[in-house]
């Protein structure tokens, strides 16, 4: 099965897209991560795209399109996998189709995590991820069970996005109303759009997922 988790920042898609790997074996394809790793990495692509996500913008869409091509290429793709920030442009969508189309593979659901803007900011400037295994959590909303230590590997480092503060959120939030918003009627035309409620709490927004996938 290969799906799209589509929202803006903040909406959970990365909360989400590591819980449906860990139940259901898909492969996570962030292109956020990815990026990030090209950033430390120091790669060229890495140098090229620092600068346009500390300031919240859009990477180029060539970039993206040949990072996910090569990405979906691998065989632990062949289990299924879940787009987590891609696409975020029309062009990405289209590129994304024939891609899939190449490769003889399709889409099954693009599901929209429905949020309140508002509520956005406060996730995003409170979210750490463990330094070692990348776990996500939050000040309030995610904490680990034992205060500084990771649930998942017991690492005891944590970092923050450079990207995690409330003036670039607002760029990236403008981003994602211009131009990663219309490409929902595309998908809505294709007949494989759902829609869950992203304000929920985790748990109940992995259900709904649950419920579209079955
Ligand atoms: P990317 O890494 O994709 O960032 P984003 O889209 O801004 O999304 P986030 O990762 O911030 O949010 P999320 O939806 O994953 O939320 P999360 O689950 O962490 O992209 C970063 C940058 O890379 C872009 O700005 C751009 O420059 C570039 N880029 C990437 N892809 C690109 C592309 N295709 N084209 C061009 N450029 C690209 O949750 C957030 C917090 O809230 C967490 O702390 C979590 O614990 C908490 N939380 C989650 N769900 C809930 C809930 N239901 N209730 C309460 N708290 C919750
Ligand atoms: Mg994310």
């Amino acid at each position: 099965m290969n799906l799209i988790l589509l929202g803006p920042p903040g909406a959970g898609k990365g909360t989400q897209a590591r819980k449906l790997q860990d139940e259901r074996g898909l492969i996570q394809l962030s292109t956020g991560d990815m990026l990030r790793a090209a950033v430390k990495s120091g790669s060229e692509i890495g140098r090229k795209a620092k600068a346009v996500m500390d300031a919240g913008k859009l990477v180029s869409d060539d970039i993206m399109i040949a990072m996910i091509e090569e990405r979906i290429s691998q065989p632990d793709c062949d289990k299924g996998f879940i787009l987590d920030g891609f696409p975020r442009t029309e062009a990405q969508a289209q590129a994304l189709d024939a891609m899939l189309g190449r490769k003889g593979l399709k889409l099954d659901h693009v599901i929209e995590m429905a949020v309140d803007e508002k509520a956005l900011t406060e996730r995003i400037v409170g979210r750490y991820t463990c330094a070692k295994c990348g776990a996500g959590y939050h000040d309030s909303f995610q904490k680990p069970k034992v205060a500084g230590i990771c649930d998942v590997c017991g690492g005891k480092e944590f970092t923050r996005r450079a990207d995690d503060n409330a003036e670039t959120v607002r760029t990236r939030l403008e981003a994602y109303r211009k131009q990663t918003q219309p490409i929902l009627p595309y998908y809505r035309a294709k007949g494989v759009l759902k829609s869950v409620d992203g304000m929920a709490e985790i748990d109940e927004v992995a259900r709904q997922i649950g419920a579209v996938l079955s």
